[in-house]
């Protein structure tokens, strides 16, 4: 077969180990990942990755781009939220298609597929949010029909119209099972949650503690009941649940004695729980830093640092959902009206790769684990992505293993206008994209094309 291109001599990273060789494309596929292959280039272009590494595409499984919430819309589009992914080492993502008022399943699937369509620079799939268990239940069958074999409830976010009950939960995860489908779960506690944002939602305690009151109102306990009641859920419908944005300790002990006992349980952290702590509530700005989860504490990150070693953290995401600074002063001294969520698919890569492999937290073959092999298998896309493989799609990073970038929101690719990692010296950027064998990362420098992304339906089975 003749190649059209060929990433020479980096060292090929998957989760099993590191191995010189070459990765030659045709088409949009991986033709032959072998030493020796530019030798046979034969006219084939050959980009030099001597001294580089050469990975997967990451894949950011949880991402919200352009999405309608806490009465604003999130900045990043599927524009600059792909441009975003691209320089940063991303080549596929999956959004949450909600479905908004009376909709149907079928109506938010293509409401996302019209935003996301023209303007997507790399892959994309979505999750289909339950939001009315009686109306989206029964619909479930005909989108794992379709290739949306993920389902999410929100146990919170009843002002946004979004809240799943336990019945619902139950219910889904039980139709899960029958349909090969799994349930993405957001897990706070919701009637004592608000039963704390309500005593401390006072004059006095807002001008004292201002954003920190976010932290204040979020202890622990609220993540860990939800997570330990839909992990019951799951024990007793044998449904698959993927728990998302676990943000605390006592959530990674819940998850690791489920798997233990057999539960079908599975959960992702994001990068911002590794390596940012609730301190940065109490700085002036602190505000711009609430997301929902909010960030915890020193001994938190610790935990899901050694979860992702031991394997009950089984994936890194962001939950991307980015609001600029003004969208962020909306809240005027209240924090339950700060628009919630952060930036971080241009970071994520490079977050992990520094603070984790440099760091000395994980082997870099631990970090292909995370952000590219085990989100493709866990989401339905291996191995079509997540591994250099022949057959595989050329979705292929390639990075310099010390080379710095100080992050700074004005030269990056994303729609805000601040950073939560703003002055980080990051490692980890992609120097090179390639995008089913197209390059969308030059000199990392994003030159994708608008559209250029394409939905993947996927299969669990
Ligand atoms: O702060 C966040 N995470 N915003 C997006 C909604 C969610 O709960 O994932
Ligand atoms: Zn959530
Ligand atoms: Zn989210």
């Amino acid at each position: 077969m003749p190649y059209d291109l060929i990433i020479a001599n980096g060292t090929v990273v998957s989760p099993d180990g590191t191995t010189q060789a070459d990765v030659a494309i045709h088409g949009e596929r991986i033709a032959a990942v072998a030493p020796g292959l530019a030798a046979k280039a034969n006219g084939a272009r050959v980009v030099d990755a001597t001294g580089k590494y050469v990975i997967p595409g990451g894949l950011d499984v949880h991402v919200h781009l352009e999405l309608p919430f806490c009465g604003t819309v999130s900045s990043d589009d599927w524009r600059t939220g792909t441009r975003a992914a691209a320089r940063g080492g991303v080549t596929t993502v999956i959004d949450f298609a909600i479905p908004y008022g009376e909709q149907s399943l079928d109506d938010a699937y293509h409401a996302w597929l019209e935003r996301a369509k023209p303007k997507a620079c790399v892959d994309y799939a979505f999750h289909m949010a339950i939001t009315n268990w009686d109306r989206h239940g029964p619909e479930m069958p005909a989108m794992v029909a379709r290739g949306c074999p993920t389902f999410k409830e929100f146990m919170i976010y009843a002002v946004e119209g979004w809240q799943s009950d336990d019945r619902a939960i139950y219910n889904a995860l039980e139709s899960c099972k029958k349909l090969g489908g799994m349930l993405l779960v957001h897990a706070e506690s919701s009637r004592v949650l608000d039963e704390l944002i309500a005593r401390h939602h006072t004059p006095e305690l807002m001008k004292k503690y201002g954003a920190q009151l976010h932290a204040m109102t979020r202890p622990n306990f609220i993540e860990a009941e939800a997570i330990q009641r839909a992990v019951m859920w799951a024990e007793v419908t044998g449904g698959r649940l993927y728990i998302v944005h676990m943000s605390t300790g006592e959530g990674a002990d819940i998850i690791k004695a489920a798997q233990a006992r057999g539960v079908d349980v599975l959960a992702e952290t994001c990068v911002q729980y590794l390596v940012m702590d609730d301190s940065v509530f109490a700085r002036p700005d602190g505000h711009l830093f609430a997301c929902c989860p909010q960030l915890k504490k020193p001994k938190d990150m610790e935990r899901l640092w050694k979860g992702l070693d031991s394997g009950e953290v089984c994936v890194i995401s962001t939950d991307t959902c980015t609001f600029t600074k003004e969208q962020k002063d909306r809240w005027e001294g209240d924090w339950t009206k700060i628009p919630m969520g952060l930036p971080g698919l241009e970071t994520l890569l490079p977050l992990v790769y520094t603070k984790g492999v440099l760091g000395g937290r994980m082997t870099v073959e631990k970090f292909v684990e995370k952000c590219c092999a085990n989100p493709a298998k866990i989401m339905g896309l291996y191995p079509q992505k997540g591994v250099l493989a022949a057959g595989s799609d050329a979705d292929i990073v390639v990075f310099d293993r010390k080379t710095t970038i100080k992050v700074d929101h004005a030269t990056m690719e994303g729609g805000a206008d601040w950073n939560p990692f703003q002055g980080w010296d990051l490692a980890g950027f992609a120097e090179h994209t390639f995008s089913r064998g197209k390059q969308i990362v030059k000199d990392y420098k994003c030159i994708a094309e608008d559209g250029w992304g394409k939905w993947l339906p996927r299969s669990l089975r």
